[in-house]
């Protein structure tokens, strides 16, 4: 498998098996990094780190595994770059591709990083966009195959808002590696029609399968994986807080949808998660609309069922993958 040169940019790109690689690829340095093996293969290079939306876990990641790997990073923050205000992506992919080995970008619309990609002559990689965030699927996919032993058949059920970037990707990533994927939530919340026949399109090829449900308990009952994400995403007006918790609070992960999914599911989230009052956020919304928890109860969370930071800790062995893959 060669995947030198290729960017990343969502997994609808990338075949079953280009998949099942860079997950292979990525459960060997997580091991040889546990064993304290060092796997530094790129030393000499550099990678530029494009965020135009906030990071914790992501931009760690890519810092983390770049270093592993020998290679050097220059982070650029939401506001710290000349992009978009006084240079065009166009041009900045030009200028960085020459410089760096790999550019990872974070941001707005799936047109932006696909643009940058056109014009670059390195590897892109997509950090999370309005529509996918295919770095985060390498995580839960390596999570969910280290928990079950595997990813054929498995029954992933997404509730919350299933139309924005983790909805759609997770439903990409199911039907790619012929997983069940059922999206739980007010239909006003489904995916697009259009990514749902092309996820149905592939399911019908891999084994997998993708339904579409507003009932509860028969789309959380009996499955293995139970996901959900923060009802309002970064760059989302505050105006839509209050329409958020009234529409999707019956989608809520809570001890009723664990037990009725069963006792060998678990909790799966890419974090960050609204499940106290400990965050700002959190606080003012607990103030404003007399909530403790939002998208997951904080008994859930952490239950010994929450797979969420073993799901935070894979960012990293992932993304090392995708970067020693391609550059
Ligand atoms: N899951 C995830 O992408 O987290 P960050 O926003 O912290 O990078
Ligand atoms: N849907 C969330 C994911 C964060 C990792 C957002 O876009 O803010």
């Amino acid at each position: 498998m060669d995947l030198k040169g290729r960017d990343f940019l969502k997994l609808l790109d990338f075949t079953t098996e280009e998949i099942t690689y860079l997950l292979d690829l990525a459960a060997d340095l997580k091991d040889k990094k546990k064993k304290g093996i060092p796997v530094d293969t790129h030393r000499g290079k550099n990678v530029a780190l494009i965020f135009e939306k906030t990071s914790t876990r992501t931009r760690c990641a890519f810092e983390v595994a770049a270093h592993d790997l020998g290679m050097g990073t220059t982070y650029l923050d939401p506001s710290g770059s000349q992009i978009g205000k006084k240079e065009s992506i166009a041009d900045t992919a030009r200028v960085l591709a020459g410089m760096y080995e790999g550019i990872e970008y974070r941001g707005f619309e799936q047109e932006i990083v696909e643009e940058l990609a056109r014009y670059s002559k390195v590897p892109v990689w997509n950090g999370l966009t309005n529509e996918f965030h295919p770095t985060q699927m390498l995580a839960d996919l390596l999570t969910i195959r280290e928990h079950f032993g595997r990813l054929s058949g498995i029954k992933l059920t997404y509730m919350g808002d299933a139309r924005y970037n983790m909805g759609n990707s997770l439903m990409v990533a199911c039907a790619k590696m012929g997983m069940h994927f059922t999206a739980c939530t007010t239909a006003k919340y489904f995916p697009a029609q259009e990514l749902v026949a092309e996820c149905k399109a592939i399911a019908a090829q891999t084994g997998g399968s993708i339904t579409l449900t507003e009932d509860v308990k028969a789309g959380t009952g009996d499955v293995d994986v139970i996901y959900t994400d923060v009802w309002v995403s970064m760059g989302e007006p505050d105006e839509v807080w209050s329409e958020r918790i009234r529409e999707l609070s019956p989608y809520q992960v809570n001890k009723g949808v664990m037990d009725n999914a069963g006792e060998k599911a678990v909790f799966m989230h890419c974090l960050p998660a609204f499940h106290d009052l400990n965050t700002g956020i959190g606080k003012e919304m607990g103030e404003r609309f007399g909530i403790t928890e939002m998208e997951v109860t904080n008994e859930v969370f952490e239950s010994p069922q929450s797979l969420v930071f073993e799901e935070a800790e894979n960012r990293m062995h992932t993304i090392k993958a995708v970067m020693a893959a391609t550059v």
